[in-house]
């Protein structure tokens, strides 16, 4: 690989943004200073070193644990279920670290609420210290981004209202991003209700490596907001999506993606997006899938069509909580 694509590669500008994230997350190290955690796979046979056992009649003169008389530091996940969403939530970057919906062509189908009711709020599940809050967004010049999107909650207004919680939002880039391709992606999301009965869906911000040009080694580098500065600005934001066929104990057709928090153009075609469901677990550090077996796992977009449709944003915004879902073809019009 030439020193250009690797700067390519490690860019999130709009032109690299497409295939940045896939190929960092995919391509095995070609130099050393590929970041190990996420550019490698998981050695399989590399004998693991063991500690011998200690000996049963060792006393230690020391006790760690005792740490615990004042406190356990953590990480606590501060796990928040709503009725539209389930989440998990990063203390130290005051974003969620993952943000769980279900989706079902009868949910969608309902419109029983206005956005225009709802409004973003602190989550005041999360320790206030901890909290991301309104005034670090505002002039961030970033769009409060949904991750469970609204649009996926209309039926009901409570279940509207909670997507408006920080915790469910992260800062993202309003045009070209938030406001475009990430909401045609949402807009692919909604329409796999025309080929599965039941859609789960984990969406999350990364924060992933880029190549210094200066010195050439990787580094991750990212804005945070707020005066004083309390939340990070996530350079990628995935989403794990789980088809299912509706059978208990069924298949599950998945699928993963990785974007970059940068605008990108929408001729992009989603599958440069896409990365080995691996990949977002060894860049996130979370498991979504450990408990579903490989003879039930299928591909997602062996099976539909994965692309996303390019609307109008405005026209969309109008139509946004009002279109009726479940019509149109996964395949586009
Ligand atoms: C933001 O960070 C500052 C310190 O940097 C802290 O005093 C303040 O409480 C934080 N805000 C929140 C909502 O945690
Ligand atoms: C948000 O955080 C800032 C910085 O800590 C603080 O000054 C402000 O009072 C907080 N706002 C609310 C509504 O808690
Ligand atoms: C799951 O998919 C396999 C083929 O990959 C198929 O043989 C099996 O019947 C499917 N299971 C169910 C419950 O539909």
């Amino acid at each position: 690989m030439s020193k250009t694509t690797l700067a390519i590669i490690a860019g999130i500008s709009a032109a690299a943004g497409a295939a940045t994230s896939a190929a960092i997350l995919f391509s095995r190290p070609e130099k050393k200073s590929l970041p190990t955690a996420i550019a490698s796979p998981a050695p399989t046979s590399v004998p693991v070193p063991a500690y011998p056992t200690p000996l049963k009649d060792i006393v230690p003169p020391v006790n760690p644990n005792g740490l615990f008389q004042y406190g356990f530091p953590g990480p606590v996940s501060d796990l928040h279920p709503t009725l539209s969403t389930t989440s998990a939530f990063d203390r130290r970057t005051r974003n969620p670290a993952w943000v769980a919906e279900h989706i079902t062509p009868a949910s969608l189908a309902v419109n029983n609420a206005d956005r225009k009711h709802s409004y973003f709020v602190e989550d005041i599940n999360v320790p206030a210290k901890f909290r991301a809050n309104l005034s670090d967004y505002f002039r961030s010049g970033y769009d409060r981004g949904h991750q469970v999107p609204a649009a996926d909650a209309k039926w009901s207004q409570d279940a509207l209202d909670q997507t408006f919680l920080l915790s469910n939002m992260c800062p993202q880039v309003g045009d070209g991003f938030n406001r475009d391709y990430w909401a045609h992606f949402e807009d692919f999301c909604r329409r796999l209700t025309n080929n599965y009965p039941s859609i789960r869906i984990v969406t999350g911000p990364l924060y992933l490596p880029k190549r210094d040009p200066e010195d050439g080694k990787w580094k991750v580098s990212y804005e945070v907001i707020g005066n004083p500065p309390n939340v990070s600005v996530p350079t990628h934001f995935y989403k794990v999506i789980f088809a299912e066929d509706g059978k208990t104990g069924g298949n599950v057709s998945l699928g993963a993606f990785v974007l970059p928090n940068a605008p990108i153009a929408n001729d992009k075609p989603l599958q440069d997006f896409e990365v080995p469901i691996e990949a977002v677990e060894r860049a996130s550090g979370l498991e979504f899938a450990a408990k579903l077996p490989a003879q039930r796992r299928k591909k997602l977009c062996e099976e539909v069509h994965c692309t996303v449709i390019v609307r109008d944003y405005m026209e969309r915004q109008k139509n946004l909580m009002g279109q009726a879902p479940g019509k149109r073809s996964i395949s586009g019009p």
